[in-house]
């Protein structure tokens, strides 16, 4: 594999605009409960994008499901996992119109995605074949995470797929199942306090028998604050939200501009498996893309490791692939499985998907590169790519190298007009587009022997390439 030596790399580093660094990391690092949290209150928005733009599902569910924690004394901890479990709740709703059958009071199976959420972030955690012994830190940190939510519907009385019930069925899914059921009832066109009446009568009228009936009692004497209806108003809540995050936390106070990485190796695991889990949800909406983001990640990965970038950069290159297309999950699965051409229309909401990257990253601590390398992977060096249509100067190696990736990665996947490419075919592609003005023809060059190996690993089953 061709590795540049470092007389080659700082030429390199010249020539290029190049964001990554030698030096250790900077003193201010973010520790792993912050990086948690900011994490998951920027990308759970992710979940809840629609045809009515960024909705509030997850965040409200969040804020009922911690207030409700408060009240039963759990501790600040305690209050605060409860609350980020219930951020990502509904992560393995595959379809837009899954996701809008949840937000019906009563849905008749509502089991499927409480399942394939678990299983995706269990697989993060290494699998369910493995004991908990066995875990890395980072993979013991979402294990909580994955028991929440599978259990999240379960009712109170029984008939559950996972065969809990009653007091087995663990208290923070039970607070996340009635804060969800609360959530679905509000109705947005009238003020939400006046609605307690109603919503508190649909709650009691299944105490007992799908809810658990002291936690509706502690819904009932929360409800009787007005505030707790206010807290709720889109306006106000991400500030109701803010509320529970983690002692000490202060928002945006890591960011970084375009400097340093704050994130150490061990707190880059917890990054990276938080992105697999997120990698996993926007790749399942579409068959043709089932490890896109997957081998966009470990490809960006090799690449960078070839071209000498030093490592905490290289992980965080991964971390951006693994994210890349995260804002697909405000494209419409019939525009993402379209066998034909695109309609300008479609074609204008395809490519807000980059812009989407770039907003949901953006305003996590620390991601200030990340979101950048990550939503520039549509650009070209002659200025003519999207959303931002930078030049040449603008785009850092990094970005540079998830371009290449996401077309290498692109052109080998089997798409609904095409079957995957063959390597030489894949070759000549990115060659002609390096020539063209798109991509970095230096990064094409290495990526002819660093992609090599990789290539019948992505063609065949992309994500058994992980863990390179
Ligand atoms: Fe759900
Ligand atoms: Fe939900
Ligand atoms: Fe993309
Ligand atoms: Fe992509």
């Amino acid at each position: 594999m061709a590795r540049h030596s470092r007389k080659d790399e700082v030429s390199w580093r010249k020539q290029q605009n190049v964001e990554s660094r030698m030096s250790e990391p900077v003193s201010s690092e973010i520790s792993v409960e912050k990086l948690l949290w900011s994490f998951l209150t920027s990308v759970s928005r992710a979940l809840d994008l629609s045809y009515s733009g960024i909705m509030s599902h997850h965040m409200r569910v969040a804020v009922v499901t911690a207030k409700i924690g408060e009240a039963l004394g759990f501790s600040k901890e305690e209050t605060t996992q409860a609350c980020q479990a219930a951020l990502i709740h509904d992560l393995g709703a595959k379809t837009w119109g899954e996701r809008a059958k949840l937000h019906q009071f009563e849905v008749a199976s509502p089991f499927e995605h409480a399942i394939d959420g678990y299983r995706i972030l269990m697989s993060a955690c290494g699998g369910e074949d493995i004991s908990d012994e066995d875990r890395t830190e980072s993979q013991k940190l979402l294990l909580p995470y994955a028991r929440i939510i599978l259990h999240h519907h379960d009712r109170w009385g029984g008939g559950n797929l996972t065969s809990a019930q009653g007091e087995s069925i663990p208290i923070q899914s039970r607070m996340i199942h009635a804060a969800d059921r609360l959530v679905v009832l509000l109705d947005d066109s009238r003020p939400l306090n006046a609605q307690s009446e109603e919503i508190l009568a649909a709650l009691a009228r299944y105490a007992g028998s799908v809810f658990d009936p002291s936690i509706v009692d502690t819904i009932k004497k929360l409800a009787k604050r007005e505030s707790f209806w206010f807290d709720l108003e889109e306006r106000f809540l991400a500030h109701s939200l803010a509320a529970f995050a983690p002692e000490g936390f202060a928002g945006g106070s890591a960011a970084t501009g375009g400097g340093p990485s704050v994130f150490s190796l061990s707190s880059l695991d917890t990054l990276e498996n938080l992105a697999r889990v997120f990698a996993e949800v926007v790749d399942r909406r579409s068959p043709y893309t089932s490890a896109h983001s997957i081998v966009v990640g470990e490809c960006s990965l090799m690449l960078a490791r070839c071209m000498g970038l030093d490592e905490l950069t290289c992980r965080e290159l991964r971390i951006a692939g693994l994210l890349h297309d995260l804002g697909k999950m405000g494209v419409p699965e019939g525009i993402l499985n379209k066998r034909g051409a695109l309609t300008d229309e479609e074609t204008c909401l395809m490519r807000r998907h980059a812009y989407l990257t770039y907003q949901l990253l953006r305003s996590i601590p620390g991601f200030e590169r990340i979101s950048r390398w990550a939503s520039y992977h549509h650009e070209r060096l002659d200025g003519e790519g999207y959303p931002f249509r930078l030049q040449a100067k603008d785009l850092p190696l990094e970005a540079r190298i998830i371009a290449v990736c996401d077309v290498y990665a692109a052109l080998s996947e089997d798409r609904p007009y095409r079957r995957g490419l063959p390597r030489d075919e894949v070759q000549r592609i990115l060659n002609k587009m390096a020539r063209e003005g798109a991509l970095d023809p230096d990064v094409v060059n290495v990526a002819k022997e660093a992609l090599w190996g990789a290539f019948d690993l992505v063609a065949a089953t992309g994500s058994q390439i992980a863990g390179t």
